[in-house]
């Protein structure tokens, strides 16, 4: 992934020439997903004194909601990515939220406190491609018994409504010719995140009860006319992907076709689209957890708030 959500390949981050154009890429994630992110506090029921982790934080939008809804509690934001990260912490400075900081942390096998925290929080940073037990079990860890899991997933990559929209535009263009397949990273996860047996499954497996997985009314925000919206869409990873594939002239052509598809869908909020997200809540099973997980539990409580690691 190259446009700012992976650890390791934001462009000209390295040397900061890329860094006013990916940073307001950030914002209009932001933007895009500003929705979700309502919809995901919400879910998860936070309040005053609550001690929350945001999973794969990314550049903090969630964590700085939650922060605003704790009060005297805290949120830790952790993910792998230091530039993001950076732009976390700015943020988080920026609005003068001291209940917020931000680790570097490799969620599938950081050492995360025990019964560290009241709530874990994800927007979209729950895949974990690479191991998602480990990494499940190891988010499990780390709330307390009875404590509470909320976040945001992909139905599945190829059917959100902006892909489903541009391969329309593709297809409009290429005429008889087949739609390229999509290609390149899909940053929508493991399968079983795609549909709700397989998310029940998975966090029964890794000692959560309550399972919840809600198909979300939320929508993605593109842009404020579909000109805009169009030059968002292809911007995209995954459109850039397909878009390597045509001439210039049939891109060109591509972007003519999307702008009308996106037209239809302008109203005076902009252009929204369907977002095909569950919201999943969940809550971490207490029969788990034998009879010393209380003492723990409070010693950790007491050190959360500036301790890491156990
Ligand atoms: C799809 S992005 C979501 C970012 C953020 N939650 C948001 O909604 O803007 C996934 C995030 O997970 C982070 N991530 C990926 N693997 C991770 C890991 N093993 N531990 C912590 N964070 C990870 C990535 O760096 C990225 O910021």
């Amino acid at each position: 992934m190259d446009d700012g959500w992976s650890g390791t390949a934001v462009p000209g981050a390295a040397d900061g020439s890329g860094g006013a154009a990916w940073a307001s890429r950030v914002d209009r994630h932001d933007l895009m997903f500003a929705e979700i992110t309502e919809e995901l506090v919400v879910a998860a029921r936070l309040g005053d004194g609550d001690l929350v982790l945001d999973v794969g934080c990314g550049a903090g939008a969630t964590a700085l909601a939650a922060a605003r809804r704790v009060g005297s509690g805290s949120v830790v934001g952790a993910d792998i990515s230091a530039p993001l990260l950076a732009v976390a912490a700015e943020r988080a400075r920026d609005a003068g939220a001291a209940n917020v900081r931000f680790e570097n942390a490799d969620v599938q096998v950081h050492r995360l406190p025990a019964a560290g925290f009241d709530v874990v929080l994800s927007r979209f940073g729950m895949t974990f491609p690479e191991d998602p037990g480990r990494a499940w079990a190891n988010v499990a860890r780390t709330l307390r018994p009875g404590g509470r899991l909320a976040f945001s997933c992909f139905h599945d990559l190829a059917s959100s409504e902006y892909l489903v929209l541009l391969r329309s535009a593709v297809a409009t263009v290429l005429g008889d010719r087949d739609v390229p397949e999509l290609d390149g990273p899909d940053e929508s996860g493991p399968a079983f995140l795609a549909e709700p047996d397989g998310i029940r499954g998975f966090l029964a497996a890794a000692g959560f009860a309550d399972v919840e997985v809600v198909d979300s009314a939320a929508t993605f925000w593109m842009g404020h006319e579909p000109d805009d919206a169009a030059e968002f869409v292809l911007g995209m990873v995954p459109a850039r992907a397909l878009l390597e594939t045509l001439t210039p002239g049939e891109r060109s052509a591509v972007r003519t076709a999307l702008t009308a598809l996106l037209s239809s869908r302008a109203s005076a909020d902009g252009v929204r689209l369907g977002a095909g997200t569950w919201t999943v809540t969940a809550r971490h099973a207490e029969h788990d957890h034998g009879s010393d997980f209380v003492a723990t539990t409070s010693r950790l409580r007491s050190a959360a708030a500036g301790r890491w690691t156990t």
